[in-house]
Parts: structure tokens; C-alpha cells; sequence
């Protein structure tokens, strides 16, 4: 049988590229011990987001979608040291194992998780300095709403990325009921009604299967 597959090499570029670090694996390891499920962005992503972050300059990330702070960790390390991130989550059995897992990680100080809807939360939100990037990572259902807020919670020049838009292609027809690959759609569509947005998506393969990753450039 072949050993090729978009998940080996996913492991081949990981192994060549990515630096030896114990940090993220052991979120993995806590997760998987705290019963999350491993629904992560990959490790090649979260060096993606890393990097992006720091060459955008951001201070200030948004997460919506913590779990165990997997991504969390690398928008921290994009953030650099004096910066922040503010990750929502609904799940208290997720937000606990993602502030310990931080904290083991050394970038507890620099992350605040905030429990409970995360519409709800974001709607408390209004007063906070503006952020200059946003992750969006929760219940697909509601990113319509999570783009809409960010675009008054991230500053202009800033970026909004979502996940998860692609679903195996069901995008091009979502099934009736599967509200998830419903609002992974509509939030690609509302770019159309959004002049400040200026958008781009990518397809990825790897360890995650097929899924994809859009980007909304806040201009304006
Ligand atoms: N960003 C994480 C993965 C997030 S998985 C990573 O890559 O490591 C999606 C998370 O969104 C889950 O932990 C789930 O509990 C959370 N979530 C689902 N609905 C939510 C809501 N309404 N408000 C806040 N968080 C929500
Ligand atoms: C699921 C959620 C995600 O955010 C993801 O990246 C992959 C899968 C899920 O709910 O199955
Ligand atoms: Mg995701």
C-alpha cells in the first residue's frame, strides 16, 4: 500500500520545517487527557498564524474557539511578549485545560480566556482597544455574526481569518440541516455585502483533510 497521503507529508513538512518544541504536544497530550476533542488547527497552521501575526506587527489577537489553546499558543507567540490575546470559549472544561495548558506553556500572562457565548461576550466587547487580528474558530453556525462584530473590534488594516470554510467541498451544496457547513458559506457570501472587507480564501490538505482558511483584510 502507499504510504502516500496529504497527511504524510503534512508529517514530512512538519519534521522539516517546524523547530523541535515540546510545548505543543503536550497541549495535545492534556487535551486528549481532558477528553477534547482533537479538532486543533494543525501544527503547520499554527506556525502560519505565528507568522503572520508577527509580521503584521499584531499586539492584540481575537480567538473565537479556544479549546485547549493549541492556537492559542501560537497567536500568543505572534503577539510577542508584551502582547495580548483575548480567546473566547463556551466550554468550561475547555477553557480550564486551555489556561493550564498556557500557563505550562509560559504564555499565561499574555492570555486571557473568556467564558461563555461568544456573541454574548463579544457584544461586552465594544470598549476594548482594537485588535489587530481575529481567529475565527467556533460553531461554524455563527460566523456570520463573528465577522460582523469583529469588524468593529478589529482595526482598520487589520485581519479577520476564519476557519473551516471549505468542509470537504460541502460548501458547494450544504446539506439540509448541516447548519455548520451553512454558516462556513454564508460567510464567504456576506464579504459581498461588506465593502470594508477585502477577501481571499485558500484550500488546504494535510493531517486535517480537505478544509480551507478564508482571510477578510479590514480596509476603511
Ligand atoms: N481554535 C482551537 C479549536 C477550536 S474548536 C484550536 O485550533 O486549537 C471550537 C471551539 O469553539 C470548541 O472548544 C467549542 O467549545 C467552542 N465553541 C463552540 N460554540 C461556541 C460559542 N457559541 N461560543 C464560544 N465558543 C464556542
Ligand atoms: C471541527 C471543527 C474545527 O474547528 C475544525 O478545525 C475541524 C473540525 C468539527 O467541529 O468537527
Ligand atoms: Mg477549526
Amino acid at each position: 500500500m502507499s504510504n502516500i497521503s496529504y497527511a504524510a507529508v503534512d508529517r514530512l513538512l512538519e519534521d522539516t520545517l517546524l523547530t523541535s518544541d515540546p510545548h505543543p504536544d503536550r497541549i495535545l497530550r492534556h487535551n486528549a487527557e481532558a477528553g477534547l476533542p482533537a479538532i486543533d488547527v494543525s501544527p503547520l497552521q499554527g506556525a502560519f498564524l505565528e507568522m503572520l501575526c508577527r509580521l503584521m506587527g499584531a499586539r492584540r489577537a481575537l480567538e473565537v474557539g479556544t479549546l485547549g489553546g493549541f492556537s492559542t499558543l501560537f497567536l500568543a507567540r505572534g503577539v510577542g511578549e508584551a502582547g495580548r490575546v483575548v480567546s473566547l470559549e463556551i466550554d468550561s472544561n475547555a477553557a480550564a485545560t486551555a489556561r493550564k495548558n498556557l500557563a505550562d506553556a509560559g504564555v499565561g500572562d499574555r492570555v486571557e480566556i473568556i467564558e461563555g457565548p461568544a456573541v454574548e461576550t463579544l457584544k461586552r466587547m465594544s470598549g476594548e482597544p482594537a485588535f489587530d487580528l481575529a481567529f475565527i474558530d467556533a460553531d461554524k453556525a455563527s460566523n456570520c455574526d463573528y465577522v460582523r462584530a469583529c469588524l468593529t473590534l478589529v482595526r482598520s488594516g487589520g485581519l479577520i481569518i476564519v476557519d473551516n470554510v471549505v468542509r470537504a467541498g460541502l460548501i458547494l451544496d450544504p446539506p439540509s440541516g448541516d447548519a455548520s457547513t451553512a454558516g462556513a458559506r454564508a460567510v464567504l457570501e456576506m464579504v459581498r455585502s461588506e465593502p470594508r472587507l477585502r477577501a481571499t480564501a485558500l484550500q488546504t490538505v494535510g493531517v486535517k483533510g480537505w478544509d480551507g482558511l478564508a482571510f477578510f483584510e479590514v480596509t476603511g
